[in-house]
């Protein structure tokens, strides 16, 4: 796609009035070890049977299953846990205390390394929830609350919680059984739980839309790209493929497609950022 380079793209974004809206998926963590999800993912085995992430993200299998389902959050948290921020994420965590009150990052990834890079939870929205935390399953109203650290975090894949450790994450206002405070496939987007409906609004409001390492398989991010290219707002794309954020990308009179990995084109993409405010 011959788009404009991203200084056409960043000139144009500093000429708007509005936020910085930066949008990431599961690429941007990728060079942090965790697994993308359409990456060549291998199946879940749980007992002795096989399961698929698909089929373990989903409100159904955790009323059928909830020990099983809580045994494959454990696991990943152990992961999310024991893998670092990289670049990519210090760069947004840098590009957020340049902008603070004109900058939102929206993100699909529950792993919580932007928020260990250093965004503030306030402006970093995690539309599909954060797997070191679990809510109440009764919605007695209390908080989320964080999945306890008397929980491993080494968690050995497969392995199933035992009573007293499903016990430990029942809401601590109710006694109710706690559920993994993730979006689940067989679930809808909400503003209490993930602010969708802000991120929607933002939409409409933002200077710039950045998009980093996702696929564009999920609803909420792709309506927010195409308000972006309905608006015309400067967009630019990160990922190792155009994909089809690239592709609205395109649409929009400022919109350029960066390839390569977010470690590398997000710190450089920053730092561009910032020097043009100089
Ligand atoms: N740098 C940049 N982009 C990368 C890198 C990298 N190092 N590695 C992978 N990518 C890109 C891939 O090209 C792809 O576009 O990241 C994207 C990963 O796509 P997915 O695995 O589909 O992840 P994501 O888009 O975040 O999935 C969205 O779907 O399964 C649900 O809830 C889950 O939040 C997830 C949502
Ligand atoms: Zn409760």
């Amino acid at each position: 796609m011959s788009a404009p380079a991203p200084t056409a793209a960043i000139a144009a974004a500093r000429a708007r009035r509005g936020p910085i809206v930066v949008l990431t998926g599961a690429g941007i963590s990728a060079e942090s070890g965790i697994p993308t999800f359409r990456g060549t993912e291998g199946y879940w085995r749980i007992g002795s049977r096989n399961y698929h992430p698909q089929e373990l993200a989903t409100f159904a299998a955790f009323t059928a299953i909830p020990a099983e389902v809580w045994g494959w959050y454990l696991y990943r948290r152990g992961i999310c846990r024991a893998a670092e921020p990289n670049a990519a994420h210090r760069a947004l965590a840098t590009l957020e205390q340049a902008h603070a009150d004109d900058f939102v990052l929206i993100t699909q990834n529950v792993d919580g390394l932007h928020l260990r890079a250093g965004n503030s939870s306030e402006r970093t929205w995690q539309i599909h929830g954060n797997l070191h935390w679990f809510r109440c399953t009764a919605d007695c109203g209390a908080a989320r609350q964080p999945v306890p650290d008397a929980l491993p975090l080494a968690w050995e894949r497969g392995r199933i919680p035992t009573g007293g450790e499903i016990d430990l994450l029942r809401c601590a206002n109710c006694g109710a059984a706690g559920r993994p405070h993730v979006l689940w496939f067989d679930e809808c987007y909400d503003e209490n739980n993930y602010r969708a409906d802000s991120a929607l609004l933002l939409a409409r409001q933002a200077a710039l839309l950045l998009v980093v390492g996702t696929s564009g398989s999920t609803t909420l991010p792709l309506r927010i790209a195409q308000i972006a290219a309905e608006r015309q707002v400067p967009t630019i794309v990160v990922d190792l493929e155009p994909g089809v954020f690239g592709e609205l990308a395109g649409r929009s009179r400022f919109g350029a497609f960066l390839a390569g990995k977010a470690s590398e084109q997000v710190p450089a993409l920053v730092q561009r950022w910032l020097s043009a405010s100089t």
